[in-house]
């Protein structure tokens, strides 16, 4: 674990310059604005470790399989958001001497994200090698107004001399994956051009042949004063520049202010692309740095307005809750169907920035309550349109009749992951999306996107299960065999608890989800039978067998949910009496002692509790929490939000506080030593699951908002919003009770603390505590 993060409500500060921290920097100080982002790698040269990063969503390469040993059914590539072209290059040159923090004596430096404005700055003072001092101050953002721009404003003052200066502004699309398999560069140049003050390149990636094309604008000014000096143009293979050369003088300061677009094929026909370019960095460049930024910050506040939890009493958790939303809204906007959430983002490479079931488990949530209804119907639709595609998924693996099953990772809609552990058994995936459809239409009441979209993917879904188990002579009952759930650290288990219950419970809300549809919409449903072949007799009568005789593990003597068949014969110790130097297990042990141990990754049958938690009683969710959680290690992001979920519901306040504490600062404190690849942002929506949802007990219950606050002991109050069908309110928790703020035309009926209140339109009530 780190320290080295300032406190702060609205910042992220680093102060002083510590090249160890500089790739955790990168992570955590990165951009983004749902259509681009990057890590926030230095704008002047830097020879020190760093991981160069540029993303533009959605532009992947299939980059080849690479395993050891390879099994029939595996996917032939792995697609992962390249690297793309790096716009933020300024190198400087004073008096032959290039500006390289690696190389200088440091002598201040201020790292600075400023979440309520949405920018990042940088100052340093620095001297090179020949004494030369400068200070430097940098800002820049990606713009959320106008998501395929950015611009940085660069300011550079020599401090104890007079003398030449270039400063060479550059598009560099020379740029590698670190995760590459074959070390393959993925880019091929189309074309560039070089102007006086600007540049782009148009570049093509191989084989799926997106074409982005990177380009930049900028300004000089002396002293605040525009000025035009002389520039030379440099061009390389994929890299176009500008050398800017000027008589410095000791005191006056010179800024660059560079605008910058990235704008790709998905958007713009190919011939288009340039045009388009050079007309965006025209528009922006004459609205000015400035006007961007302050358009910047009103994007940002009207984020905030609906997004922003205020924590009194504690600025670590503050800085911590806003830093989780401020990610997730830098790679998500919800504007675009055909993009999704990478695990990590626009922060990083690892998981290829590919769609994982994070986004139906633990991010769908935060974006219900935070934002339009149209983003996470946007989510939705994206695993609707790749329906085709997990239909192909399943009938590879031998699966027929339209039986779907949706990938562990992907782009497109085709697996891209390739450990047969996970690719053919870690199919419980396929719940979390039938899970997602049935949480947004409980939560918006968008009942008609059954009829016109979701039947069709659980019935998908139904299939795979109904023709994924097996009947068990031996036991008379269903059996699921070979699988993994989503304790990672068990493989090709039988009767995997988790996997059985959504299973079974997929295919009930099927029928259900069915039977409406066709009360509501016959023809609409009689369409849909005739496009999926359905038999409704044979089909939903063999759903209806297996719901009834699916067979889960359980032990009576313990009167817990079994996690799998065997799972009692693991010897038995606590994570507790585990010594703290074998752990993260996962760094310390081989596999193969991983699997034959008791210790869970994440949450798997308290996963299954935490979805489906109306289905027992408080009891039974405590004595599987008291089971379960003793022998969990937590070694995926994803785990410590559910623990907290579940321990708030249990009354357990400080324990849901400690496992608050440890997904909050999980990145900004580098908890599991690993925020260099990039943050972890599916998880941090479990964050804004822990306060809302587990702090602030709030469900959905017959089209109902429903909360069941406490108050973290720490805490002298906290606050946060939520948007409801229609209706936008903040709740906010004290000592005093609960104040609930309705900011919109529409009454409602809220339940607090079981009791229902009336909460008019434009109006506020305090249910006192
Ligand atoms: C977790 C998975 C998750 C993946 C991406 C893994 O470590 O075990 O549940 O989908 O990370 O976040």
């Amino acid at each position: 674990m780190k320290n080295y993060i300032k406190a702060d409500e609205w910042k992220i500060i680093e102060e002083g310059f510590d090249a160890h921290y500089n790739k955790i920097s990168e992570s955590i100080f990165s951009l983004g604005n749902g259509r681009m982002g990057q890590r926030a790698n230095f704008e002047e040269a830097y020879s020190g470790d760093t991981l160069l990063g540029n993303y533009v969503a959605g532009v992947y390469y299939p980059d080849k399989t690479r395993v050891g040993w390879w099994k029939n059914g595996y996917p032939e590539y792995f697609a992962k958001v390249l690297n793309a072209a790096n716009w933020v290059g300024i190198d400087v040159v004073i008096d032959g001497e290039q500006l390289d923090l690696a190389k200088c004596e440091v002598l201040n430096f201020r790292r600075e994200l400023n979440m309520k404005d949405g920018y990042l700055k940088r100052d340093f003072r620095a001297k090179t090698k020949s004494g030369k001092e400068v200070k430097v101050e940098a800002i820049r953002f990606c713009s959320m107004a106008d998501d395929e721009t950015g611009a940085i404003k660069y300011t550079l003052t020599p401090l104890n001399f007079s003398g030449a200066i270039t400063l060479t502004p550059s598009i560099d699309g020379d740029v590698v994956n670190k995760d590459s398999n074959y070390d393959e560069k993925f880019w091929d140049e189309v074309n560039k051009t070089t102007q006086t003050n600007g540049g782009y390149i148009v570049m093509r990636t191989k084989k799926t042949g997106f074409v982005v094309a990177t380009g930049m604008k900028f300004n000089i000014l002396q002293n605040g004063v525009a000025i035009e000096p002389t520039t030379e143009a440099i061009e390389k293979e994929k890299y176009v520049a500008a050398k800017v050369s000027l008589e410095a003088k000791q005191g006056e300061s010179i800024t660059v202010i560079k605008y910058a677009a990235n704008l790709s094929s998905q958007n713009y026909k190919q011939e288009e692309l340039v045009d388009q370019l050079n007309a965006t960095l025209d528009r922006i460049s004459i609205k000015g740095f400035d006007t961007m930024l302050a358009e910047q910050a009103a994007a940002w506040a009207e984020k905030w307005k609906h997004n922003d939890i205020i924590i009194d009493g504690d600025i670590s958790a503050q800085q911590a809750i806003r830093f989780n939303i401020y990610q997730l809204n830098q790679t998500y906007t919800g504007e675009d169907d055909r993009l999704n959430i990478g695990p990590k983002g626009f922060t990083g490479e690892k998981y290829g920035g590919s769609t994982y079931w994070d986004t139906e488990a633990y991010c769908v949530p935060f974006y219900l309550s935070t934002a339009p209804q149209k983003v996470t119907r946007n989510l939705l639709l994206y695993r609707y349109k790749q329906l085709g595609k997990a239909i192909e998924n399943a009938q590879l693996l031998g699966f027929k009749n339209g039986a779907a099953l949706y990938p562990m990772v992907t782009m497109d809609g085709t697996e891209c992951h390739n450990e047969w552990e996970i690719t053919f058994e870690e199919i419980h995936r396929n719940g979390a999306i039938a899970f997602a459809i049935y949480n947004y239409v409980r939560y918006t009441g968008d009942e008609a996107y059954l009829g016109d979209y979701g039947l069709e993917v659980l019935l998908g879904i139904a299939r795979f299960w109904s023709q994924r188990v097996n009947w068990s002579d031996d036991k008379q009952q269903y059996v699921m065999l070979g699988v993994t759930g989503p304790n990672e650290y068990e493989n090709n288990v039988n009767n995997n608890w988790y996997t059985s219950t959504i299973a079974t419970w997929c295919m009930q809300y099927t029928l259900d989800v069915a039977e409406k549809v066709k009360a509501a919409d016959a023809e609409k449903y009689a369409a849909l039978v005739s496009k999926t072949n359905l038999d409704e007799a044979t089909e939903f009568g063999r759903f209806r067998d297996i719901i009834q005789k699916m067979y889960y593990p359980y032990d009576e003597k313990r009167q817990v949910f079994l996690q799998q068949d065997g799972y009692l014969d693991k010897e038995q110790i606590l994570v507790k009496d585990l010594p703290a130097s074998e752990r993260p297990i996962n760094q310390k042990w081989s596999w193969d002692r991983i699997l034959r141990s008791c210790y869970i990754k994440q949450a798997d049958v308290l996963q299954g509790i935490y979805f489906f938690e109306d289905q027992y009683d408080i009891d039974t969710i405590r004595r599987n929490f008291d089971f379960y959680e003793p022998r969990t290690v937590h070694e995926s992001s994803l785990s410590p939000c559910v623990h907290a979920i579940l321990a708030a519901k249990l009354g357990d306040e400080a324990r849901a506080y400690e496992f608050y504490l440890r997904t909050a600062r999980l990145d900004l404190d580098d908890y599991n030593n690993d925020t260099e690849d990039g943050c972890h942002i599916t998880s941090m929506a479990g964050t804004w699951m822990a306060v809302v949802e587990g702090f602030g007990g709030m469900r959905v219950k017959d089209g109902k908002l429903s909360f069941q606050p406490f108050i973290p002991e720490k805490w002298s109050s906290f606050s946060f919003h939520i948007g409801f069908r229609g209706v936008l309110l903040n709740i906010k928790v004290s000592k005093e009770g609960v104040q609930i703020k309705n900011a919109s035309d529409v009454e409602t009926t809220v339940l607090v603390y079981g009791k229902e209140q009336l909460v008019k339109a434009n109006d506020e009530l305090l249910v006192e505590a």
